[in-house]
This record gives C-alpha cells, sequence and structure tokens, in this order.
C-alpha cells in the first residue's frame, strides 16, 4: 500500500500538478466592465461555483477581475451549470419550488445562504440543480458570501445586507435600493410567512435594527 502509494507519486511527471488537483471544464475570459454576478448570470455558473473555483485568485468582494484573464467556471464532477439568477421578492421556498427541487438541495448547492434565507439579493445567481454538483466549501465562510456594497435584498426578510446601517436604516441616497426601502405595506409580497410577531426576521420592517 505504502509502496503503491510512493509510485504513484513519483510517477507523475510534474510536483506541480499535485497542486492541480481538479480538471477545469470551462474557463472564460474576462472582458471589461464584468462584474463576478454579471459573468456567472451570463456562462450559468452560480456566484458560489465561480468564488469556490477561484478561491484566491478572485477576491471576496470580487474587486479585482482582470480584463483579458482566463477565469476557470467549473471542475469536472463538480460543475454545476443549472442556474437561476435572483429576481425582486424571490425567497429560498418560491425558486425550489420553482425548479422543483427542495430547500436541502438548494442549500447544499448554495452554501452562502443564510438559515433564514436573508441574505439573497437580486442579481445573485443560484444552482438550481436537483443533485449536488458543486465543491464543497472550504472551512469557515463559503466563498461567495461577501454582498456587493449596491446589493438589493431579494425580499423584506433581506435585512442583513450592508445597505442597511447599524441603525438599520438604508441610506439617504442609493440608486439601487429603493425596491427595498420602500413601502413597508408592500414588504410581505413573495413570502408565506408575515409581519406576525413570531420572532422571526419578517418581524422586522426592511432595515430594522436586528435587535427588535
Ligand atoms: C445558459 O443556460 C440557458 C438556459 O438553459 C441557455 O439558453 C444558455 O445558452 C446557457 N448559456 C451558456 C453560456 O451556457
Ligand atoms: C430533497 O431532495 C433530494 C433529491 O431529490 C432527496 O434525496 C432528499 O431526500 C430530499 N430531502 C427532503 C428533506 O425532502
Amino acid at each position: 500500500m505504502f509502496t503503491r502509494t510512493i509510485a504513484a507519486f513519483i510517477a507523475l511527471p510534474f510536483v506541480a500538478q499535485l497542486a492541480a488537483a481538479e480538471t477545469c471544464t470551462r474557463t472564460y475570459t474576462a472582458q471589461e466592465g464584468d462584474i463576478c454576478d454579471s459573468i456567472s448570470a451570463a456562462q450559468n455558473v452560480s456566484t458560489y461555483q465561480l468564488a469556490v473555483v477561484n478561491n484566491g485568485i478572485i477576491d471576496d468582494e470580487c474587486n479585482n477581475i482582470a480584463p483579458g484573464t482566463s477565469y476557470c467556471l467549473g471542475w469536472q464532477g463538480e460543475d454545476c451549470s443549472t442556474t437561476y439568477v435572483v429576481q425582486a421578492n424571490d425567497d429560498c421556498d418560491i425558486i425550489s419550488n420553482a425548479a422543483g427541487i427542495n430547500n436541502t438541495i438548494l442549500y447544499l448547492n448554495n452554501p452562502q445562504i443564510n438559515t433564514d434565507c436573508t441574505n439573497i439579493y437580486i442579481g445573485e445567481v443560484l444552482c438550481t440543480a436537483s443533485t449536488v454538483q458543486v465543491p464543497p466549501a472550504p472551512a469557515g465562510s463559503p466563498p461567495g458570501s461577501s454582498i456587493p456594497p449596491s446589493a438589493t435584498a431579494a425580499n423584506s426578510d433581506g435585512d442583513d445586507l450592508p445597505y442597511c446601517d447599524e441603525n438599520g436604516n438604508p441610506p439617504a441616497a442609493s440608486g439601487t435600493s429603493s425596491a427595498t426601502s420602500s413601502a413597508p405595506s408592500s414588504s410581505a409580497t413573495g413570502n408565506s410567512d408575515s409581519d406576525n410577531d413570531d420572532g422571526d426576521d419578517d418581524d422586522d420592517d426592511d432595515c430594522d435594527d436586528e435587535s427588535t
């Protein structure tokens, strides 16, 4: 056993191949103006998968996409190309139902989604395959967890997003947050749960202080 392991090791022509354990199934050459989620949406690669495949290459905030650079989009055997772009008023139940899957699979394929599904945002790309197809998340915060500063929460539960300040207020001026900073009266749209004081996140209006 031990001998065989050694033999397999030295049979590799280049030690460098040991590091490249994964085989890339598809690539994309970045263009001017690309951001991670625009690449994800256009190429059918989830926000999580793009981040985990490029962990250590693309930074957490996706600020270093270099036009002309080729990025791997998926690894052999771990490449989900069944994707969905999050829309306004989506929540995990709506997305799962529409895709004909259950939330267990949705969460396994998109490990950056938090337990209450309050951190999904419009434009985020989710894997909606009916089997687990993405690479496992490394230890720590899953790649793809960083929410773009301009992101708009997909639903009224989304008070975990960074556009809410520490007092729970939306920023004074923002071109993109109007969908969530307006009209608490419409806040229950798309959710089966509601402002019913049962202690869950629904009981907070948009951007309310988490402690309320
Ligand atoms: C992405 O998926 C859609 C829907 O299945 C398909 O029409 C489109 O051609 C795919 N795009 C790429 C780049 O694979
Ligand atoms: C979710 O769907 C998967 C795949 O169809 C299935 O194996 C699993 O048992 C389901 N889980 C629940 C809790 O229904």
